[in-house]
């Protein structure tokens, strides 16, 4: 049997980890044995528990409480509580053969670190992704957990190019790099397992979450959006320009703006917005303000909205898997391709380009060609493993 240790910590890897553990137990279940660790990095129900209870994930065999810090603090907490767990599974002569990681977060950054300085391979899904945008913690996490990978699972042709440019080869070894156990690191395009989760979910959230009933929505007959990067919750004109846009297109249009709020920017609201914004959003009936919303009241909320406006990276992938034109509120992306198909566009917080984005999306024909795989990167996935461990 090989025994895997799974990281998740923050809402978007509960997801991910959802389309690994459902392809171990549907097919994997005579060679792999999947432990889950919960860092704990995010811990509110809403962000974290309510996850499992939807996509089905066994409860974590360990959880490390880490809470909220700086990012040193919650970095430095997770490094040693993930040591900590592969070192006592060693010495009880069951130690783990590999730390499957996702993403980019403060817990992905901590466990490559934790797992490959004691030779733990590390196994990074949503690998190759880069904003080349240095002031976001996210591309920093995922540089240096790509360079600590044993393998690394890139979801899309630009992630492996990306890899590629910095001197990755797809089916082989980084010039001169070895692992402890002698081999390289390995590049595989897997395509995307948020892919194989909104296929294997779609329909299940339509059965079991009235959402869009409980609102009062209609199909394509509101908006979005959603809202929680640091670079937008910790800048007052980047908040406010955001909020002016969406008041204005809600009042013009007269069409509803639902926005599940993160807890980052709950809290800031108050302290970067003005009072006169303030009131506007208070008292502005389209302005549909809701609790972080589960997964299957997002994908409906994805599924049925004429236009998603967020700065989340998993949003605008999802807002694209449901054929919905997106406006990334963000500087950048990593989704580059939903750009180039034109299912997507970059207006940072800048007001006036957010307005245009919107009437040039909410006015044409989108297109949606097949990016992200077919639906199945999870086996490929598990795959890979079991042969990378076996030779
Ligand atoms: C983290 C990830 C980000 C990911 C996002 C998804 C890092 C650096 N960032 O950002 O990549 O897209 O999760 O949500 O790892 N908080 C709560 N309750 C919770 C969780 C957080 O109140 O359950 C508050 C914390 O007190 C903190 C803020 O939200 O003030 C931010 O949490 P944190 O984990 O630092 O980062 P996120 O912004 O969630």
């Amino acid at each position: 049997m090989i025994k895997l240790l799974t990281i998740i910590g923050a809402r978007p890897q509960i997801i991910k980890a959802a389309a690994i553990s459902r392809a171990i137990q549907a097919h994997f279940s005579d060679k792999i044995e999947e432990h889950i660790l919960h860092t704990g990095q995010h811990y509110d129900q809403n962000m974290s528990a309510v996850f499992f209870d939807e996509l089905g994930i066994p409860e974590p065999h360990y959880n490390l409480h880490v809470g909220s810090g700086t990012h040193a603090t919650q970095t430095a907490r997770i490094t040693e509580g993930v040591e900590q767990v592969l070192l006592t599974a060693r010495e009880q002569g069951t130690p783990f053969d590999g730390v499957i990681v996702y993403g980019d977060t403060n817990s992905t950054l901590a466990a490559s670190i934790a797992a490959a300085k004691i030779h733990v391979p590390v196994f990074h899904i949503e690998a190759g992704l880069r904003s080349f945008n240095m002031s976001m913690p996210e591309e920093v996490n995922r540089i240096v957990c790509d360079q600590l990978s044993s393998i690394l699972f890139t979801p899309t042709e630009t992630g492996l190019q990306n890899l590629q440019a910095e001197g990755f080869a797809e089916d082989g070894i980084k010039q001169r790099v070895r692992f402890a156990n002698g081999q390289g690191p390995r590049v595989i395009l897997s395509g995307d397992g948020m892919y194989d989760n909104s296929l294997y979910f779609s329909k299940i959230a339509d059965d079991k979450c009235n959402i869009i009933e409980r609102l009062g929505l209609t199909s394509r007959g509101f908006v979005l959006a959603t809202i929680h990067r640091p670079a937008n919750t910790d800048n007052p004109a980047n908040l406010q320009s955001i909020f002016t846009a969406l008041l204005d297109i809600a009042d013009r249009d007269q069409i509803d703006i639902v926005l599940p709020l993160h807890p980052r920017t709950r809290k800031m609201l108050d302290v970067q917005l003005t009072p006169e914004l303030m009131t506007r959003i208070e008292t502005n009936n389209h302005m549909r303000i809701i609790e972080p919303a589960s997964f299957f009241e997002i994908i409906r909320l994805e599924k049925n909205a004429r236009i998603v406006m967020t700065d989340s990276g998993g949003v605008q992938k999802e807002a694209f898997f449901f054929q919905t034109p997106c406006v990334i509120l963000r500087p950048e992306t990593e989704w580059i391709e939903i750009v180039e198909a034109g299912a997507g566009i970059i207006t940072d917080a800048d007001y006036a380009r957010i307005m245009d984005a919107y009437d040039v999306l909410a006015g044409k024909e989108v297109i949606f060609p097949p990016l992200f795989g077919d639906g199945h990167a999870s086996e490929k996935i598990l795959n890979e493993i079991v042969k990378y461990i076996a030779d």
